[in-house]
């Protein structure tokens, strides 16, 4: 899951090409905005000649299949603070949280990797927010180092092949 924060653009080389290589299956979906962005930057090609899979930003319509195979987990990176609160709160309403949500409440593992500024983690509400995604199991990445992000995600060198 892609957000719009910065790092966007490095989302293809530091996450995407490094699990690919690593043997996981990857299937990117972007919120509204990340999309636009991955657009502008011209990444959302490039991204889905990689993973063989559509870049998800809309929802499907109803009767349409499903574009991506069933997921193992979702990494969020980069997380904006918008889409950490509404996922705490359990607000669906873009294709990106439906699936996060869906997954969470399902039992999926989920990593959110945030990546916001002072301003945005000192929203009162903020704190609240990290700690009902952590008690509900959610691995938050404190640390903005893309290595970092890959590593919260499990061993990279082990290839299982997701
Ligand atoms: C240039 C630019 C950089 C931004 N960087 C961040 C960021 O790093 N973290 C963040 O939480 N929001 C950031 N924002 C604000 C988000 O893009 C904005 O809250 C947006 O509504 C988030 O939408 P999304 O959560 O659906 O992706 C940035 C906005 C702009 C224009």
């Amino acid at each position: 899951m892609c957000c719009a924060a910065d790092g966007i653009e490095a989302v293809r080389a530091e996450l995407v090409e490094p699990f690919l290589a690593a043997g996981w299956a990857v299937g990117v979906t972007a919120t509204p905005t990340a999309y636009r962005w991955l657009t502008a930057l011209g990444a959302v090609r490039p991204i889905e000649e990689l993973t063989g899979l559509p870049l998800r930003h809309v929802p499907r319509l109803p009767g349409e299949d499903k574009p991506h195979p069933v997921p193992d987990g979702y990494l969020v990176a980069p997380a904006t603070a918008n889409t950490v609160a509404k996922l705490a709160l359990g607000i669906a309403d873009n294709q990106a949280l439906t699936q996060l949500c869906e997954g969470l409440g399902g039992g999926l593992p989920v990593v959110v990797a945030p990546r916001v500024n002072a301003a945005h983690a000192g929203h009162p509400a903020w704190d609240g927010h990290l700690r009902t995604l952590r008690g509900a199991g959610v691995t938050v990445v404190t640390d903005p180092a893309w290595a970092a992000v890959r590593a919260a995600v499990g061993d990279l060198g082990s290839g299982t092949g997701r």
